[in-house]
């Protein structure tokens, strides 16, 4: 029988961060610090209020765009927290997850070949996505000297005429690094003179520690040719329920209606409905769970700092990403030695991309005293390996 699987798609390798845990999984003692998710349950009146849709009977599909009284409550968010208008009738759309943003974003924006520049390391989902698209992705590297920002200048050297849009993460996973607003306003400039589209996901928006989130498409000019993508995974611990949204000018949010209409109808009703209650009465918990991630960063991020595993201080998001350098393992053999010797999890950096190579994801979104654990049980580890 010939090979039934599409080229494009065997050409993507699986995600490096599974492998980990398959290993996790068979050991009883694990420390995991792998799994990019909050460890909080979803704060309880948002829990509630799904529950209480449920109990209402609204089991039914919504509009294809999602709640309407959802998409205005997100209209006024993000007026509030950025200053950006959008039209809750016209420019917004809620998803299942920023995952099937991303997917709706490339698939309705992208011809075959045409290029998307992704700096990296970034979120295992941006390049493999672009690829099931039809597009190609161009990367580049981002490092530590610089705070691992992307800058207007490497990405202009990225450029060709077959470029199309710039694919962005900030805060970013798995670096934990913001942008500057400098920095932006310049990657902004250049997407006026290059005419490319700006695809932004920043699902960790409100999880920062230093300063304030800077939204992309508040930028002066940016916001007709921006797609925001935005969620509750993250911000309001609600992964499992499934929902983000896509913001932007009424043409392109048409074409990613469109592909949403025929391969999802709508976004999960009752998470949809959980998310309102978010957006209404959210904030407390979101401003509690930043200021305990906070509190988990410094003790992560000091810790590993002792241990010579230097770490650039990771301003957003909820990862720390160290270099494991002193070590002398690279940084697939450390988390997997680490894993055997000492049962903590851990994701080396190279499954975010090349320039990954060489550190190592840690998430804090675990309880104080496991990475204190952590910390313990990897100490005793470079005492071997350092
Ligand atoms: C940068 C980034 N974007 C998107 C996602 C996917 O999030 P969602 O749960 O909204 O699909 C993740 C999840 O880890 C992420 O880290």
């Amino acid at each position: 029988m010939r090979n039934f699987v599409a080229h494009r798609i065997q050409t993507v390798p699986p995600s490096g961060i599974r492998r980990f845990f398959d290993i996790a999984a068979t050991m009883k003692n694990v420390i995991s610090l792998g799994i990019g998710e909050p460890d909080f349950v979803t704060p309880e009146p948002i829990l509630k209020a799904g529950i209480a849709s449920l109990n209402r009977g609204e089991t039914a599909y919504t509009s294809n765009s999602g709640i309407l009284e959802l998409r205005r409550a997100l209209s006024r968010h993000l007026k509030r927290l950025y200053g950006v208008d959008y039209d809750p009738e016209t420019e917004l759309l809620m998803t299942v997850g920023v995952s099937e943003a991303l997917y709706l974003a490339l698939t309705a924006i992208l011809e075959p070949g045409d290029e998307v520049v992704v700096p990296q390391p970034c979120f295992v989902a941006y390049t493999p996505e672009v690829v099931f698209a039809g597009g190609t992705p161009v990367t580049i590297a981002t490092r530590v000297e610089d705070n691992f920002q992307v800058t207007a200048e490497e990405v202009e050297r990225a450029l060709t005429p077959k470029t199309k849009a710039l694919l962005i993460g900030y805060p970013n996973n798995p670096t934990g690094a913001v942008m500057s607003r400098e920095n932006m306003a310049q990657i902004g400039q250049l997407a006026e003179k290059h005419d490319l589209l700006v695809i932004s996901d920043e699902i960790y928006d409100r999880l920062v520690y230093d300063g304030a989130h800077v939204c992309f498409a508040a930028l002066p000019g940016m916001r007709e040719r921006t797609i925001l993508l935005g969620g509750f995974s993250k911000d309001y611990a609600m992964t499992g329920w499934r929902l983000g949204y896509a913001a932007a000018p009424p043409d392109l949010l048409v074409a990613m209606r469109k592909i949403h209409q025929y391969t999802i109808m709508s976004a999960p009703t009752t998470a949809q409905v959980a998310a309102l209650e978010a957006l209404e009465t959210g904030e407390k918990f979101v401003q509690d769970m930043v200021a305990e991630y906070d509190r988990r960063r410094k003790l992560l991020v000091g810790g590993l700092n002792t241990l010579g595993l230097d770490c650039f201080e990771p301003k957003g998001a909820f990862y720390a990403f160290p270099s494991v350098a002193k070590s002398g393992l690279d940084d697939d053999v450390f988390a997997e030695t680490l894993l055997k010797e000492e049962e903590v999890a851990v994701v080396p950096g190279s499954a975010f991309g090349e320039s990954g190579r060489g550190f190592v994801r840690l998430c804090y979104a675990t309880a104080y005293e496991k990475i204190g654990e952590a910390l313990n049980r990897m100490e005793r580890f470079m005492r071997r390996h350092g």
